[in-house]
């Protein structure tokens, strides 16, 4: 490999300054901004909306537990009223494989649909955005899909109803997908794939188990952080990373003790969108390229892989990023008045471990194999190195000794966190392997009622709730963010296609 001819010296610089010339470019592209609905009762008036927007037939993408839970009733019954027939698509499994999405994309042409809409987590909006982009163009097979902008149509429209507060899907210009007979993540990364409108409606989340809370909340948290301490990093997604981080650190804990907590729920929502603006432009780093590595081999879920990855990326990445760090501690409002920046960084880098640990996030990774570490390494810093504006390079002997300290010893892995991981490989409740599940409390339905009947209707890029619109419109007047997408004619392209987000 080319790569690994040039020293690894040589190979930071010149990287960090392609990365850098890339972030320049990337910047002047303009991203689309989903019309966002937010609070009990959203998704309700997405389906008003949709109907009113005139669809015949929506595919509903969504998984078997979405649909047992009752999540879609508000959505459904707004469809129907507002005169759109739908079809529910409800086989989404975690990190939706192809063929998975090949008999979605059957079932959107069987039943003539002319728009899809998301319910579920990242798999399920992913999956949709997949589907409408290998629809509108035909000729192409899902992986040939795969990079940038590579479908030459422009896809069918995407209305999303994130259930998980973690991946930011919802706003960003990605879909990643699985591809099971290469054992890899691909992605699909096109600015018209940002969905048209979303419903952050916390009613539907309050079921959600405090373990799979956790992870994916630690993916939002992981998202912000990465897009503020990357290259890439702007005043506009600056203010949206910070947001991010203080609504995380102030909501996280309770919405992973007190499930049917609405206005903890509701924030971990937006914490969650904010940080997918934030990234979709900033981009990630390390902890995602390592974390999309756990994923491909071992089906580890997305949020726990870089929960488990995130404080050690952070402890590498402090002497380049100090500043920057006690910046998101005063936000998290971690540490001590009058600390200086040094202590400040290092009390954010605490402040996470301690959330993951009230969180019952585990600090190894049941799964990992010794033998695997030299392989996993190596993908990992390709992916980084060709696609990330990491601010402080790593070496391959780095990353192996990063990944290597969380390889399973006894007496290292909290209980609960081993508890979590051998739960998460059964697969229990109908989801892939790799997902852990454990009984929550029923999702309540009584504040989503209240808030029904109220038609959304909004003009694309209106925001449905002051609070919503707060962070982002300070921030917009600062604007200058752009997609990773567009830098994106590298060599790197056949490593951008096992990338995900
Ligand atoms: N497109 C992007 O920008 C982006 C960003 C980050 C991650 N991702 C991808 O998203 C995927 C992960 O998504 P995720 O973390 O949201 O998990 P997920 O969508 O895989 O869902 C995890 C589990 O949670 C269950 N679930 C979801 N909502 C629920 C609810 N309200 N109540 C009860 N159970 C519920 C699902 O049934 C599923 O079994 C990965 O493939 C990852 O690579 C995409
Ligand atoms: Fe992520």
């Amino acid at each position: 490999m080319i790569l690994d001819l040039i020293p690894e010296s040589t190979r930071a610089a010149g990287l960090g300054a392609l990365m850098k010339g890339a972030g320049a470019v990337s910047r002047v592209l303009p991203i689309p901004q989903p019309t966002l609905l937010v609070g009990a009762g959203a998704s309700r008036r997405l389906g008003q909306a949709v109907a009113a927007f005139g669809h015949a037939r929506v595919l509903i993408v969504t998984d078997q537990v979405i649909v047992r839970l009752g999540l879609l009733q508000g959505l459904s019954e707004a469809l129907a009223e507002g005169g759109t027939a739908f079809a529910v698509f409800d086989e989404i499994t975690p990190d939706a494989p192809i063929p998975l999405i090949e008999r979605g994309i059957a079932a959107f042409r069987e039943h003539d649909c002319d728009a899809l809409v998301a319910v579920g987590g990242g798999s399920a909006i992913d999956a949709a955005k997949a589907i409408a982009v290998a629809i509108a163009n035909p000729g192409r097979s899902l992986r040939a899909l795969a990079g940038y902008y590579k479908g030459l149509r422009t896809p069918m429209p995407v209305y999303a109803v994130p259930t998980t507060a973690g991946t930011g899907s919802e706003v960003t210009v990605a879909a990643v997908i699985a591809d099971p007979e290469r054992h890899s993540k691909l992605v699909i990364v096109d600015t018209r794939l940002v969905p048209r409108m979303a419903a952050l409606d916390p009613a539907l989340m309050t079921g959600l188990p405090s373990a799979i809370t956790a992870a994916t909340g630690i993916d939002a948290l992981t998202h912000a952080v990465e897009a503020f301490i990357g290259n890439w990093a702007t005043a506009h997604t600056d203010a949206l990373a910070l947001a991010a981080v203080g609504l995380v650190f102030a909501n996280l804990r309770t919405a992973c003790h007190e499930g049917e907590n609405l206005q903890a729920r509701e924030n971990m929502a937006l914490a969650s969108t904010w940080a997918g603006m934030a990234f979709t432009r900033a981009n990630v780093g390390y902890v995602h390229a390592i974390a999309h590595q756990f994923g491909g081999l071992y089906h580890t879920p997305h949020g726990l892989a870089n929960a488990i990855m995130l404080p050690h990326v952070l402890r590498f990445s402090l002497p380049a990023v100090t500043q920057r760090l006690a910046r998101l501690a005063r936000r998290a409002g971690l540490g001590e008045a009058g600390q200086g920046d040094k202590d400040l960084a290092q009390a954010f880098i605490e402040g996470v471990c301690a959330l993951e640990r009230d969180i019952g996030i585990p600090t190894t990774l049941a799964a990992l194999r010794e033998e695997d570490i030299p392989a996993l390494a190596r993908a990992a810093l390709l992916e980084a190195h060709t696609g990330y504006p990491v601010p402080r390079y790593m070496t391959q002997a780095q990353c192996e000794a990063m990944i290597r300290a969380v390889l399973p010893q006894v007496g290292q892995a909290g209980q609960a966190g081993q508890a979590a991981q051998a739960g998460e490989a059964a697969g229990a409740d109908g989801g892939a392997p790799g997902t852990r599940r454990r009984a929550g409390p029923k999702p309540s339905r009584k504040a989503a009622s209240k808030a029904a009947g109220k038609a959304a209707g909004k003009a694309p890029g209106k925001v449905s709730s002051e609070a919503a619109s707060k962070p982002a419109s300070k921030a917009a007047s600062k604007a200058t963010g752009a997609t990773p997408a567009k830098s994106t004619r590298s060599a790197a392209a056949a490593a951008r296609k096992r990338t995900s987000v």
